[in-house]
């Protein structure tokens, strides 16, 4: 299998929705949290200091500087500010809540695990963890100086994020995968831009080889490493490395369904977008060039701090409509962090353009446009209220057109194939999830809502955007707009009060 025939078989169509209806079978749910047991579980300080820094500097690139004394509340502080439970969600009909977390998953099912690897972090013993976000404690699976050769460099932290397919899988099929990787690109900014509140930098690291890095940090068979990343800086504490022998705890991971069900396609294509060797890969610079007669204004600015705008970012279950809209200012602030680089092995050359159906926003005509990052434009393409199609074409979900601008991330599929083969077709889905966290945050700092939107029909967003086919294909939607109250939400800082 190819990554063609694959993404051209979970395309959604009308067609393809009425043949595959799917029935939920709530009793082989897949338990969203992970545990690695019968391993020393190490306490993460609770409420570490917040990263103050605004949080549109620090998606524009400022480096933060948030005062932080050990390694411990660092490592806290990090995984407080990326992948922790950050809200929780009331069920009307039975009471009983279930948790929410700062990095959002379709489907809120998080297939997303993260481990980690520190190296003479001051105050924390070397090793090998697995972050569990149900505690906030790190499950420490082996103890000492384990070196991880497939990282950048000698990073004193290295994360390597991993995906269990099968908790998307249980919902969305074999469209799952796609899913997976947005949400790990949605994981990678959640870290890479909390890392760098507190003032560390960070590389990622997606080509490297799969079986390798899988049997390295002994990753149950079901978790598949996707991202590696390493953290630098000097805000982080640091010390010499421990000295003497590894020793390895591993853990027995937990089953997290009685029976997961097995999906061949899924399994193809993750095969087919596997590396074995080694090799580094060199980065190819290359940003879509073109232009548009709208000059966007300087970005709107906010002082939303880094550390209130990633623990409040939320989901918005619908936007408001109406005729209450954005300002060109916010809308080229929300665009210029998309535009931003990113650090990572596979973004010198970038995939994904911006389509947006405007709505609703301040000097600019209801259409469709372009934008053009080089230069901070936009170019019409389409003229006339598009709530209708933008609802439409994402599977008929209002929000789509109840916001004041919906966006369909174009992928450039052929070119990252082109570049990495196979692999490319992860690469381009990271690069659409990454924006869309740094969507998330840009609007939450705005005091806007976000939505991110896995389900789309494919074909038709072409044909809508008269997409040529070496314009590459739709790989994700998003909507920012007024958000609808959801009473349902409440803010926690307390994982432990949330019942599952
Ligand atoms: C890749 C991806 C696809 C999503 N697709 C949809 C969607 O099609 N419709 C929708 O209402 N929400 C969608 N969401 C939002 C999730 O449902 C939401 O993130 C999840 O319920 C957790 O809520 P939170 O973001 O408030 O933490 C998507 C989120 C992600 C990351």
């Amino acid at each position: 299998m190819t990554w063609r025939e694959y993404h051209e078989a979970t395309k959604h169509s009308v067609e393809s929705l009425r043949r595959a209806r799917h029935v939920l079978d709530w009793a082989n749910m897949p338990d969203p949290f992970r545990h690695y047991e019968g391993v020393p579980v190490l306490d993460l300080p609770a409420d570490p200091p917040a990263p103050e820094m605004p949080a549109l500097d620090v998606l524009l690139g400022t480096l933060g500087t948030t005062p932080v004394g050990d390694g411990p509340t660092l490592l806290s502080q990090l995984l407080f500010y990326s992948a922790a439970i950050s809200a929780s969600k009331r069920v009307p009909s039975t009471g009983s809540k279930y948790a929410l977390r700062v990095n959002p998953s379709s489907g809120n099912l998080h297939p997303t695990e993260f481990h980690f690897l520190t190296r003479g972090v001051k105050g924390w013993t070397d090793g090998w963890y697995h972050y569990d976000p149900s505690r906030h404690m790190a499950e420490q699976r082996g103890r000492g100086d384990f070196e991880m050769t497939l990282a950048s460099d000698s990073a004193p932290i290295v994360f390597v994020l991993t995906s269990i397919v099968w908790r998307e899988a249980w919902k969305y099929g074999e469209r799952a995968y796609r899913y997976c990787l947005h949400d790990i690109g949605h994981a990678w900014q959640a870290l890479a831009l909390s890392a760098r509140a507190i003032g560390c930098d960070s590389f990622a690291a997606g080509h490297f080889p799969d079986d390798e890095v899988a049997e390295l940090c002994r990753l149950n068979t079901d978790e598949w490493p996707m991202l590696i990343v390493s953290l630098h800086g000097r805000s982080i504490p640091v010390r010499e490395a421990d000295t003497g022998k590894t020793v390895w705890f591993g853990g027995q991971a937990t089953q997290l369904s009685k029976e997961p069900i097995a999906h061949p396609l899924i399994d193809s294509i993750h095969f087919a977008t596997k590396r074995s060797g080694s090799s580094r890969n060199s980065l190819t610079e290359f940003s879509p060039i073109g232009s548009g007669e709208i000059r966007l204004p300087s970005p709107a600015s906010s002082t939303g701090s880094f550390g209130e705008v990633a623990r409040m970012r939320r989901s918005a279950l619908d936007f408001l409509g109406g005729k209450q809209s954005i300002s060109l200012a916010e809308l080229s602030a929300i665009l210029a962090v998309t535009a931003q680089p990113l650090s990572a092995d596979f973004a010198g050359a970038r995939f994904i353009q911006l389509y947006l159906y405007v709505h609703h926003v301040d000097g600019l005509q209801p259409g469709v446009y372009r934008f053009w990052p080089k230069h901070a434009e936009l170019e019409q393409v389409k003229s006339g209220d598009q709530r209708v199609a933008a609802a439409g074409l994402s599977l008929g979900q209002d929000l789509a057109g109840n916001a004041c601008v919906t966006f369909s991330m174009i992928g450039d599929l052929e070119r990252a194939a082109h570049i990495y083969g196979d692999r490319g077709y992860r690469y381009a889905h990271f690069e659409a999830g990454a924006i869309g966290h740094r969507l998330y945050l840009a609007a939450e700092a705005l005091g806007l809502g976000a939505t991110g939107i896995g389900a789309f029909y494919d074909d038709e967003v072409h044909r809508h955007l008269n997409l040529a086919p070496n314009q590459g294909q739709v790989v994700y939607h998003f909507a920012i707009g007024y958000p609808v109250p959801d009473p349902r939400v409440s803010a926690s800082n307390e994982p432990q009060e949330i019942t599952w």
